[in-house]
């Protein structure tokens, strides 16, 4: 066991000790070499050590050795681990939500004076953490648009410490030219680091470290991001009943910068939770494979109806970027943004997701049921959007895919009109 021997150095005649006494120092330790399917879970926020020494030559870096709850524990190094081997990487932190793997990789990378870049699609807290807490800590912030690499080469400065990015783009799920973007920031802005929200791609659809060579491109050095975030919420959980983020790297210096700033930051998270998603990672290939099929059957049956005037889904033809997808991917997350035909008001588009019985409504997608959320676009990217209509991102879950049609049908009811199919 780790820590004293428990229940040793009792003082010599001194008064038999209290069953208090007895239950918190209790000396059964049980046998070592117990092993089964799911890995133990482990519950400190003190950890014991064996003597002073081991007190004092612990490191909060390294994960060869455990000082306090907070800086992990069997149950998290393990999922660590692992989430590592999900993504393509050899480092791993955990933090309380993919939110908090945001703000900890913006939070150890930028200092006051530096600028980071964002796509326009990128998450919308994302935009927001850079927007009002960055900037007033004295950190620039300049947007581009993925599909367009000329504006992040305008974007690139000396000062660019960071540049995320976001395949497919949050809720309009615009695919860019990752390839050419990561090129882009190496060539001109060669201090940048590069950090990829993975979220989407769940390190299944693609690999966000080595993107490979592109169409009748030979294969060379890895070229891909340096750091991702996951919101471990979505996919890797996979029941909607929790949050966590993880930030994954292929960087020793990179690791080291970011889990100090984890170590001062005080975002741990509890081994109850890491539990879950350990027990749900086994799993999520094929979770992803499933909604990813769903997803594609729906969108398959939206294409073409009078009231939707696009689908916006990667491996559906027309959609932006999809040739890029089909470039970069192996497969897709199981979202789909229907835009309606622009003559309709955002009145009705709301009335069509009330309509809705097998959807509900909410924002964090990956679980079991389906969810539908309404979005006007000129809320969402400003004025002059390249979109025109109500837009309804689907999150499809894992229900009979024939159940959902037949309700995305009903509800279409709401607009009125029938539609040629
Ligand atoms: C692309 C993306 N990144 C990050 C997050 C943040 O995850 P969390 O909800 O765990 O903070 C989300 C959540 O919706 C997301 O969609």
């Amino acid at each position: 066991m780790a820590g004293k021997r428990r229940g040793e150095g009792k003082l010599a005649g001194a008064a038999p000790e209290g069953l208090a006494t007895a239950l918190i120092h209790h000396p059964y330790v049980a046998p070592a070499g117990f092993d089964a399917i799911a890995p133990g879970v482990f519950k400190a926020s003190t950890v014991l050590f064996e003597n002073v020494a081991a007190l004092r030559a612990h490191s909060w870096l390294e994960k060869a050795s455990y000082s306090y709850g907070l800086h992990g524990t069997p149950t998290s190094f393990t999922l660590e681990a692992r989430l590592a081997t999900l993504e393509g990487g050899t480092h791993a932190l955990l933090a309380p939500s993919g939110l908090a793997a945001v703000a900890l990789v913006n939070q150890a990378l930028l200092s006051s004076g530096d600028a980071l870049v964002l796509p326009t699609n990128v998450y919308a807290p994302n935009r927001n953490h850079a927007v009002n807490d960055l900037a007033r800590w004295g950190i620039a912030h300049r947007f581009y648009d993925p599909m367009d690499p000329a504006s992040l080469e305008a974007a690139l400065g000396p000062d660019t410490a960071l540049v995320w990015m976001e395949a497919a783009g949050s809720v309009t799920l615009e695919f860019p030219d990752l390839r050419a973007l990561v090129r882009l920031v190496r060539a001109r802005a060669p201090q940048a680091v590069i950090a990829m929200d993975n979220t989407w791609g769940a390190g299944i659809a693609y690999d966000a470290f080595d993107l490979g060579p592109g169409p009748g491109e030979e294969g060379g050095p890895a070229l891909g991001a340096d750091l991702t975030i996951h919101a471990l919420t979505k996919y890797p959980s996979g029941g909607g009943d929790m949050l966590m983020g993880s930030v994954v790297t292929r960087s020793k210096v990179l690791y080291e910068r970011l889990a100090l700033a984890h170590s001062r930051s005080g975002i741990g998270v509890g081994a109850n939770d890491v539990e879950f998603v350990l027990r749900a990672l086994p799993t999520i290939a094929l979770r992803y494979a499933a909604q990813d099929a769903a997803a594609r059957r729906i969108a398959a049956w939206a294409t073409g109806r009078a009231e939707i005037a696009r689908v916006l889904h990667p491996p559906t033809p027309g959609s932006p970027g999809h040739a890029h997808w089909a470039s970069h991917c192996r497969a897709a997350a199981g979202l789909l943004t229907l835009e309606f035909d622009a003559r309709y008001t955002g009145a009705q588009v709301d009335a069509f997701v009330d309509a809705l019985r097998r959807f509900g409504i909410g924002w964090s997608w990956g679980g079991p049921m389906s969810l539908a959320v309404p979005y006007r676009p000129e809320a969402l990217r400003g004025p002059g959007s390249a979109y025109r209509g109500g837009l309804v991102r689907l999150c499809i879950g894992l229900e009979d895919v024939g159940d959902l049609i037949a309700d995305l049908e009903q509800a279409l009811a709401v607009f009125g009109v029938r539609s040629p199919t």
